[in-house]
């Protein structure tokens, strides 16, 4: 049985993966730092009959998470498949910048997906088997006004994966890169703009795991986000400029 670790894995698009990947026969390994959800989450997908384990942990401790991956592969075997999926946004007031809470999305967004990276990439490569996939977003492709540091940790991610899908591949391990547009979950409970194309995280996650079992290198989900992202590339700044500006208006 294949084994897939999720981090960010107690609410939204990580709770929907491991559903979706226990119904395509995976054991799933949950991670996160609410260890009542991911408890809960396990006891669930036992007792429905599939398998699955959890430890709680924070992707910025590198110790807990290579520890937290040794525990879950003693249990359930190596890790075929990592999902770096947890992430928080920040949002930033024009008029007063929040430099703290820039820096903390900043460093789970992006250190995060480091130390989750490296917590398997030893034994993915001496196994020369196992596919990473990171979660980024749509706003990696453009800074969002008052959203920036969150599309420039997502950016980051997304380069990051550019680099490692290609140095990797010759070692036997596969890189996806997911770019959600709006997913309806806790992050994006609050927000007060339009989403066009909101979807859910079930169908996301459904996605996701066709990608993962097709080893694509990069999807863009829902497919009307290529087209939005396309027209924005071809639009001229100032209209570019007009929609953005309603992102931090309607805050
Ligand atoms: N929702 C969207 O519209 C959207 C769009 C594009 C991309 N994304 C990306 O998709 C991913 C999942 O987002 P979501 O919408 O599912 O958000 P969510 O519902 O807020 O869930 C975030 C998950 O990340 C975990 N997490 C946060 N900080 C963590 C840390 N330091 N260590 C370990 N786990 C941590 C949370 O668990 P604990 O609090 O229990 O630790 C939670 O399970 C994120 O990377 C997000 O940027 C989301």
């Amino acid at each position: 049985m294949p084994h897939a670790i999720i981090t960010g894995a107690s609410a939204g698009i990580g709770e929907a993966l491991a559903r979706e990947l226990v119904s395509r026969g995976y054991a799933v390994g949950l991670i996160a730092r609410r260890a009542d959800r991911l408890a809960a989450l396990a006891a669930e997908l036992r007792s429905a009959g599939h398998a699955a384990a959890w430890v709680a942990a924070d992707v910025l401790d590198p110790d807990a998470m290579r520890d937290a991956v040794r525990a879950l592969e003693q249990e359930q075997g190596p890790c075929d498949v990592m999902i770096a999926n947890a992430g928080v946004i920040a949002f930033q007031q024009p008029h007063d910048y929040d430099v703290d809470g820039a820096v903390f999305c900043w460093r789970v967004n992006v250190e995060g997906v480091l130390h989750t990276v490296d917590a398997v990439l030893d034994d993915m490569r001496r196994r020369r088997q196992g596919h990473l996939v990171v979660i980024s977003s749509t706003a990696a492709f453009k800074g969002l006004p008052g959203w920036g540091v969150y599309s420039a940790s997502k950016a980051a991610v997304r380069v990051l994966w550019e680099s490692m899908r290609v140095e990797l591949a010759p070692l036997g391990v596969r890189c996806t890169c997911v770019d959600p547009g709006y997913v309806a979950t806790d992050m994006t409970a609050n927000n007060r703009f339009p989403m066009p194309f909101l979807i859910t995280p079930e169908r996301l996650a459904a996605r996701t795991a066709d990608a993962i079992a097709r080893g694509e290198t990069e999807i863009i989900v829902p497919f009307a986000h290529r087209v939005i992202l396309a027209l924005d590339g071809l639009s001229p700044r100032w209209l570019s400029d007009i929609v953005g500006r309603q992102l931090v208006k309607e805050r």
